[in-house]
């Protein structure tokens, strides 16, 4: 991550007063409330998204509540591969039932596949928001995003619980190596690194939590203006804290796809399959486990 100049000396600062905070406009624009506020939102690669009046958070809130019930029914969402279904990690405290847009329709009920496309529209809002700052021409947006700039792509929604009979980690530090994460988070607990130190992400009422990850920051890499994967993890919940929950939606390139790096006169700079780049990120942080 670069050094976000603005936070070098906000060692005694709540992130809550220096986190910008966007909102989408009913024409589907993200906008913040100054350009500075942008600057540093990209820097950080994470910013506080106003939830948009029309989404249907609360129905989303208690179909997650309600699913982790050990009578639920959704404990029997088969596994699909390694990310898909109902699953108990076991290096950090998350249960969840993780789900990629194909199959929203057949698993999830109808209200939470329809809030799961009211994110997809958020996600593209976010990217297309990116792209326009990035100063790549608009007709090579959807070559650079996979698709997923008008649409298409890769997109999981989740709904994330932590189990704190498990004296782990809520998550270990990680980036996220899609493009866009939208979080709704129900406790305290997430944290990003910022210039080497972990600092609390309060939780803000009425505001969703955006973070920007690698392949979103592969894409920007050559253009006028990166933007930055955040490092974050989740502190390790005990019983005695209110019960996290977490609605978690990834913006992803199509893991057999191709990404494309472009800089603002339409130049190809690069490009990797999302494949290998996956691989190398997974490889590096296998390393800093190992460290
Ligand atoms: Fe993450």
């Amino acid at each position: 991550m670069r050094s976000v100049p603005v936070l070098r000396d906000s060692r005694e600062i709540s992130l809550e007063t220096v986190l910008p905070v966007a909102s989408i406009s009913s024409e589907q624009h993200l906008a913040f409330t100054s350009d500075a506020d942008l600057e540093i939102a990209w820097d950080l690669g994470l910013f506080y998204l106003k939830t948009p009046d029309e989404l249907d958070l609360e129905s989303a809130r208690q179909f997650g509540k309600e699913l982790i019930a050990t009578d639920s029914s959704y404990r029997q969402v088969p596994q699909y591969g390694e990310l898909e279904g109902f699953i108990a990690l076991e290096n950090n405290q998350q249960t969840k039932l993780a789900l990629r847009r194909e199959r929203w329709d057949q698993h999830y009920p109808e209200h939470i596949a329809a809030f799961g496309r009211q994110l997809d529209a958020i996600g593209i809002a976010i990217i297309r928001k990116v792209f326009c700052r990035s100063g790549i021409p608009e007709a090579l947006w959807d070559r650079a995003s996979g698709g997923y700039a008008s649409g298409g792509g890769d997109a999981f929604l989740n709904f994330v619980h932590y189990d704190t009979r498990t004296p782990d980690w809520g998550l270990r530090p990680h980036t996220d190596y899609g493009f866009v994460t939208i979080l709704d988070a129900s406790a305290p607990g997430l944290q990003i690194e910022i210039n080497g130190e972990f600092k609390d992400v309060p939780v803000l009422p009425g505001h969703l939590i955006i973070n920007f990850g690698e392949a979103l920051n592969f894409i920007t890499a050559h253009s006028d203006r990166a933007v930055s994967a955040v490092t974050h993890r989740v502190v390790s919940q005990r019983s005695s804290d209110p019960v996290r929950h977490g609605i978690v939606y990834f913006a992803n390139p199509d893991l057999d796809g191709m990404l494309w790096q472009f800089n603002a006169s339409g130049e190809e700079q690069g490009s990797s399959s999302v494949e290998n780049l996956f691989a190398q990120l997974e490889s590096r942080l296998t390393e800093t486990r190992q460290s």
